[in-house]
This record gives structure tokens, C-alpha cells and sequence, in this order.
């Protein structure tokens, strides 16, 4: 019997080279079924992706910033991450992930997340990751409960998406709960 390999991905800091993927990730439907995406022109959309570029990887909570998902194997895009940074005195990073529809179901935004989680955790001083989802969202609750995140409760009438309120799930993953379920048993 052969086993799937599991999928793999890698972060890359967002580049004017990711511009034309994100133009046409945003603009699906699929991608602004339960999450609300400013309608922003080419222009504005270039400025707002410069306000979110990384340095460099060794400091992550310097400000709020997008990653870009990418199939470690092939190097294809899949799509990004949002890393907004709450509070960077005590460590706390909200999270947000969007994999185009043609790549659904292979694993992507959990191979990303996981990875996520390592680099915050391990090469910054993050201490706390939140994730908020639609409360009709199953794949990303799925996606978030797969990575070890655990549900904290409801916010209540929480996004305005296509017009209306939604209730979210919202989810916490702790540094030392992490540390604590990749150490050797
Ligand atoms: C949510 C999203 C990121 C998931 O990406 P993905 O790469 O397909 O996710 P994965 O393949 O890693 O895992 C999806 C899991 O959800 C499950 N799933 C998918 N649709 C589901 C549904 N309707 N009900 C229950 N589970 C579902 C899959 O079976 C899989 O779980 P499994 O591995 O146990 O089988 C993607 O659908 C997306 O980008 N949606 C639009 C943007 C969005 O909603 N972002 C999240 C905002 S909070």
C-alpha cells in the first residue's frame, strides 16, 4: 500500500512579483464567500501590499504583514497568509489564511498554518496566535482544529460579510501548549 505524501509548503515574504496572484485570489467569490475583502483598485491594492511586506524573517512582530503559500515542491502559488500583530508588547498575533479555489482539499492552508505556527513561535516572540472563523465556515474550522487550535467561544454578530452580521468561532493557540504537544513522548 503507498501513503499520500503529505503536502508541503513554503512562506514566502510578500514580493511585487505576488501582485497579479493576489489581484485574481481576491477577487473570487469563493475566496469572499465568508471572509469581507476591500474592493480596492490595482493602485490601491499595490499600496496596501507594500504596508505589508516583511523585511526579513527575523522580525515577525515588527508589523502587520502577508506571507505568500507556496507548494514547497512545485514552487506554484496557492495563496496567503495575514499575520496582524495585536499587540507586540505582549506577544499576541491574529491570523487569516486564503488558498485559491483550484488548490482546495490537498492539504494547503493546513500545511500552512502549521507552518505558521512554527515560525511565529520559534523565531519570534510570539506567545499567543488568534484565529477568528464564520461560524459557517467548516473547512477553516477544520483546518484550525487540525493545527491544534482550541475554541474559545462565539463572537457574537462579529464580521459585516455581504451585508450582513456573522457569528465567528474563535480560536486560540498558546506558545506553550504548542512546545508542549511537538515535544518527544
Ligand atoms: C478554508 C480554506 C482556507 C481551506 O483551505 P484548504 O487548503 O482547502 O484546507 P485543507 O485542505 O488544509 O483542509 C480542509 C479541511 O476541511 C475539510 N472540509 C472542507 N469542506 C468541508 C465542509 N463543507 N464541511 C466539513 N469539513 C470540510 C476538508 O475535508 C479538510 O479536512 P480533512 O483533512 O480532515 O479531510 C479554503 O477553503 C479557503 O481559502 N476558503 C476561502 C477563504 C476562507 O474562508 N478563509 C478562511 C477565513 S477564516
Amino acid at each position: 500500500m503507498t501513503t499520500a505524501a503529505a503536502t508541503v509548503v513554503k512562506l514566502e515574504p510578500l514580493a511585487d512579483t505576488h501582485i497579479d496572484s493576489l489581484v485574481i485570489w481576491r477577487s473570487r467569490k469563493e475566496a469572499q464567500l465568508h471572509q469581507p475583502i476591500a474592493d480596492l483598485g490595482r493602485e490601491q491594492l499595490e499600496r496596501f501590499i507594500h504596508s505589508r511586506m516583511p523585511g526579513n524573517f527575523s522580525d515577525l512582530l515588527d508589523h502587520d504583514y502577508i506571507l505568500i503559500i507556496a507548494d514547497a515542491m512545485s514552487g506554484e502559488y496557492v495563496g496567503w497568509m495575514t499575520i496582524e500583530v495585536t499587540s507586540r508588547l505582549h506577544g499576541l498575533v491574529r491570523i487569516g489564511y486564503t488558498v485559491d479555489k483550484l488548490y482546495w482539499g490537498r492539504g494547503y492552508a493546513t500545511s500552512a498554518v502549521s507552518e505558521l505556527s512554527r515560525l511565529l513561535f520559534s523565531e519570534s516572540a510570539t506567545a499567543r496566535m488568534e484565529a477568528d472563523c464564520s461560524v459557517h465556515n467548516p473547512a477553516s474550522k477544520r483546518v484550525l482544529e487540525k493545527c491544534g487550535f482550541r475554541l474559545i467561544g462565539i463572537k457574537k454578530d462579529y464580521l459585516i460579510i455581504h451585508g450582513e452580521r456573522v457569528d465567528h468561532l474563535y480560536y486560540e493557540l498558546l506558545k506553550k501548549d504548542y512546545l508542549a504537544s511537538a515535544a518527544p513522548r
